[in-house]
């Protein structure tokens, strides 16, 4: 048993430990919570269901905004970022039979992305964890949440055969989608907004080299996207039918079919070779609100999931975490509620400005397998308004780097 537990009551049935936040998931969203409470002095464990090997060999998508970068090197976790990281100005877009755009996110904001794979994010946060002593407990199995609505709530769990009960003031729900804090919310409470997208993107990791710049590629045969994770690994995805399956894609396929949705002249300078990994994601926009309900706070996926398409999910994840922390901190430290009484709402207005910049690039960027002629004028005329009008330009690179953190 690590961590905490180690402290438990010896002895009794129900082991019984106790923290200030009880944060219940360990991804992104947990680890940089717990790393930043920490800073802050504030006591909390991370109940976490997989063993660590299986939540580091998820993997996600590679480009942060500038506020997730920043919040990285603020909390000392930059430096293999800083090393091998690749700063970009923007985002290439390639349009069948139109001019290229470039999502210009240096010329109209005046900021950079980062290439950087949130696996290695993950990496480092546990790594950070770890030398610092956090009381992390993977293979949590069973995790309830209970009277969240009251002043002492408190969560139990299982860790082999034992059965633990976790007192605390706070319950942060950094569970994910299909996590139990979100549901934990009351029917009548809690509204939930959903899209579901009619096809997945099919993605392989290859150890070639990359394109030079991430690039969306909008194709009759449908969306294709070239991304990096460093100078000998690339990413590269391409829009499959919902209903296919990973066997169904030969790593010569997948190839051929990338290759058919670039321009030929960036098609030639593709690298192919065998896949490391390949998985099919499903898309869907989706969001719960409030996300606080009583004394737990829901942050990250288990609040709202976003299609890839601006790969907006942990810079998201890591926004509520920005607002999450700073509250918490008042309130244990500066015994005020002000942050967060506001934390829902402050997050709330993020979360939607970046659901709607990966909906819309979703919607310019996809066949849709039941549209109809007038959906394709008005995405041709959308990419038209893109590429000749710097007002739309500067719009979309705005809404690219994602919206600034709120004082
Ligand atoms: N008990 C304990 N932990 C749980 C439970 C449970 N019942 N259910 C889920 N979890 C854990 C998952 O195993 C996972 O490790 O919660 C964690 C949630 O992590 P993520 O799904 O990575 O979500 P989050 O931390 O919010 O990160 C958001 O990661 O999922 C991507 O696309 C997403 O990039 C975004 C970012
Ligand atoms: C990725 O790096 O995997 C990635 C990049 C940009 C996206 C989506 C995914 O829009």
């Amino acid at each position: 048993m690590p961590g905490a537990a180690g402290d438990a009551v010896k002895g009794a049935c129900m082991k019984t430990l106790s923290t200030q936040v009880a944060i219940i998931g360990g991804g992104p969203a947990g680890l940089m919570l717990s790393h930043i409470l920490d800073r802050h002095k504030i006591a909390n464990v991370v109940l976490e269901r997989r063993s660590k090997a299986y939540v580091l060999s998820r993997i996600r998508a590679g480009l942060l905004e500038p506020g997730s970068v920043k919040m990285l090197r603020d909390y000392d976790l930059a430096e293999r970022m800083d090393a091998f990281g690749k700063a970009k100005n923007g985002t290439g877009i390639v349009w069948q039979n139109k001019p290229d755009h470039f999502i210009d996110s240096m010329k109209w904001t005046g900021q950079q992305m980062m290439a950087w794979g949130q696996t290695a994010i993950t990496e480092d946060l546990y790594a950070a964890r770890e030398r610092d002593g956090a009381q992390l407990i993977n293979e949590a199995e069973n995790v309830v949440l209970h009277d969240v609505a009251g002043d002492a709530p408190w969560v139990t769990f299982k860790q082999g055969e034992a059965d633990y009960r976790l007192d605390c003031n706070i319950i942060a729900g950094c569970d994910g989608y299909h996590g139990p804090s979100r549901r934990s919310i009351p029917d009548n409470i809690l509204k939930t907004f959903e899209l579901v997208y009619p096809f997945g993107w099919l993605g392989i990791m290859a150890e070639v080299p990359p394109l030079p710049d991430f690039t969306y590629a909008y194709h009759e045969r449908g969306f294709a996207l070239a991304a990096q994770r460093s100078a000998m690994l690339s990413r590269y995805y391409v829009q499959c039918d919902a209903s296919d399956r990973v066997e169904d894609w030969s790593d010569d396929r997948f190839w051929e079919e990338l290759l058919a949705r670039f321009p030929s002249d960036m098609a030639a300078n593709i690298t192919t070779g065998p896949s490391i990994e390949k998985s099919i994601a499903p898309l869907r926009s989706f969001v719960a609100e409030p996300m606080r309900y009583g004394n737990l706070f829901l942050a990250g996926d288990a609040a709202h999931i976003v299609p890839p398409t601006g790969a907006k999910g942990l810079n998201l994840a890591f926004g509520d975490i920005h607002y999450l922390s700073r509250a918490l901190d008042w309130h244990f430290n500066r015994k005020d509620d002000r942050y967060l009484e506001r934390f829902s709402e402050m997050a709330l207005r993020r979360v939607w400005s970046a659901v709607n910049v990966s909906w819309r690039l979703t919607k310019l960027l996809h066949i849709f397998p039941d549209e109809d002629p007038f959906d394709d004028k008005i995405r041709q005329n959308d990419y038209d308004q893109l590429v000749t009008s710097d007002a739309t330009a500067s719009a979309l690179a705005t809404a690219y780097v994602g919206a600034p953190f709120e004082d």
